[in-house]
C-alpha cells in the first residue's frame, strides 16, 4: 500500500474518531431470514455463486513444496491441490477413476497417492500410474483415467480454483479493482504455520457475517478483542463483488504525534478483505488470518471453516511460536468462542420460521455489500 494511500485512510480514520461516526450504507437493509434457512436457496447458492466464480484457496505458502498436498471436504467438489514435481500447482477432483473414492486424505506431502481402495496409484499430476492386476482392464488406457483437473490461477502469491471442471478463470475479471489492493503484499513471501478446520451448524454465510461490522465488539466481545480496538468505527471500500473494511487498532492514536510520513495503516488495524463469495482474508499488523467457509454436507444450516495462519517467515524458536500461538488463540476464541457460539443460537431462531427478514444498519456498510453482491451474483447467474 502506497503511502499515499496510507495517510489519506488514516487521516480519515481520525477524522471518524474525532466525530463519532464511521462508514455508512445510505438506509437500512433488509435480508431475507430464508438466505440462511431454505434448503432451496443453497441449492441456488450451489449451482450459481460456488460454480461460477473463482475460489480463494490459501496462499502460495499452504503447498509451498512439491509434493505438498491439501483436500478439502464440502458441498461443492471434493478437491485435491497438490503442487506438482515442475513446481505447479494443481487442482483435481479428489475422486479414484476407478470406484470414486477419495484418493487423499487431510494435508501432507507424498510422492504419490495411491486410493486406499484397490491402490489405483496417481502421481504429482494427476496422471494414473498404476492399475493394480491391469490385465483385467482391458481398453482402459491409464492416460484417460487420471484424475479429473479443476481450472486453477496462481498470482500474486495467491491459488484460486474453480469448482467446475468446464470453467475457464479469468481473475482480472473476477478481481477487478481489488487487485491492486491484494497485489502490494508480497503475498507469495509468507509461510504457512497452522490450520483449523471447525464443523458448526450455521448457515456458510454466518461465519462470513460477522467479520463484516464492528457494531457488536463492545457488547460481544468485551473480553476479547474490544480492549484492542475501536467499536463501531470501519472504514470500507467496494471493489466489484469484494470489498475490504478495516478496523482500527487503538494504537493509532500514537500517530499523531508522529510525521505522516511514518504512518503505517497495516500496523495500526486490521484490514479483512471480503473475496467474493466465501472468503475473509485479514491482513493483522505482521501476519495474515484467512477464514474459508463452504457448505457441507449439503445442508444449509451446516458449515465447513477453514481456518489457516500465515506468517512472514518460518517458525524456528519457542519463542516465535508461542507468539503466534496467542494470536491464533485470540483470533479463535474471539471467532469460534463467541460469534460463533451466538450465530448458531441465531441459526436455531431462524429455523422456528418466527422472523423474515434481518435488519443491517447504516453503520454496517460491509455486512450490506457483502448481501448486495450476493444478491447481484445469483441474480446474473440466473439470467
Ligand atoms: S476406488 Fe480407487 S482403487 Fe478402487
Ligand atoms: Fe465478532
Amino acid at each position: 500500500m502506497d503511502q499515499a494511500t496510507q495517510i489519506a485512510r488514516i487521516k480519515k480514520a481520525f477524522q471518524y474518531i474525532d466525530s463519532g461516526q464511521t462508514a455508512t450504507t445510505p438506509g437500512v437493509k433488509r435480508a431475507p431470514v430464508a438466505a440462511y434457512t431454505d434448503k432451496p436457496w443453497l441449492d441456488r447458492e450451489l449451482a450459481s455463486i460456488f460454480k461460477n466464480y473463482p475460489l480463494f484457496m490459501g496462499l502460495s505458502g499452504v503447498i509451498a513444496e512439491p509434493g505438498d498436498y491439501l483436500t478439502m471436504e464440502h458441498s461443492t467438489l471434493p478437491m485435491l491441490l497438490v503442487r506438482g514435481d515442475d513446481g505447479v500447482a494443481r487442482a483435481f477432483i479428489n475422486m479414484c477413476s476407478h470406484r470414486g473414492a477419495p484418493v487423499a486424505q487431510g494435508c501432507g506431502r507424498a510422492a504419490n497417492f495411491t486410493c486406499r481402495y484397490h491402490a489405483w496409484t496417481y502421481g504429482r499430476a494427476g496422471d494414473l500410474k498404476v492399475i493394480p492386476d491391469q490385465r483385467n482392464f482391458p481398453g482402459v488406457e491409464p492416460q484417460n483415467h487420471g484424475l479429473m483437473p479443476l481450472p486453477l490461477v496462481e498470482r500474486h502469491g495467491m491459488i484460486w480454483v474453480q469448482p467446475d471442471p468446464a470453467a475457464k478463470i479469468d481473475l482480472d475479471q473476477h478481481l477487478d479493482t481489488m487487485q491492486g489492493e491484494l497485489a502490494g503484499y508480497d503475498l507469495q513471501n509468507y509461510v504457512h504455520y497452522q490450520r483449523r478446520v471447525l464443523h458448526r451448524d450455521i448457515n456458510w454465510k454466518m461465519p462470513i457475517d460477522t467479520f463484516l461490522e464492528p457494531y457488536h465488539f463492545a457488547a460481544l466481545h468485551k473480553d476479547t478483542v474490544a480492549p484492542i480496538f475501536f467499536g463501531n468505527l470501519c472504514l470500507f471500500e467496494g471493489h466489484g463483488l469484494h470489498h475490504w473494511m478495516a478496523v482500527m487498532r487503538k494504537s493509532i492514536e500514537s500517530l499523531r504525534d508522529k510525521p505522516e510520513a511514518e504512518w503505517d495503516f497495516i500496523k495500526h488495524t486490521a484490514i479483512s478483505y471480503q473475496l467474493f463469495p466465501n472468503t475473509i482474508f485479514t491482513m493483522q499488523a505482521d501476519h495474515v488470518e484467512t477464514w474459508r467457509i463452504f457448505p457441507v454436507n449439503n445442508r444449509v444450516d451446516q458449515c465447513v471453516i477453514y481456518f489457516d495462519c500465515y506468517v512472514p517467515e518460518p517458525v524456528t524458536s519457542d519463542k516465535a511460536k508461542k507468539y503466534w500461538d496467542k494470536n491464533i488463540d485470540l483470533a479463535i476464541r474471539t471467532v469460534d468462542g463467541e460469534d460463533i457460539v451466538i450465530q448458531q443460537e441465531m441459526e436455531r431462531n431462524y429455523m422456528s420460521g418466527a422472523m423474515e427478514e434481518i435488519l443491517i444498519g447504516q453503520n454496517e456498510p460491509a455486512l450490506a455489500y457483502f448481501h448486495q453482491s450476493l444478491e447481484r451474483a445469483m441474480a446474473e447467474s440466473e439470467g
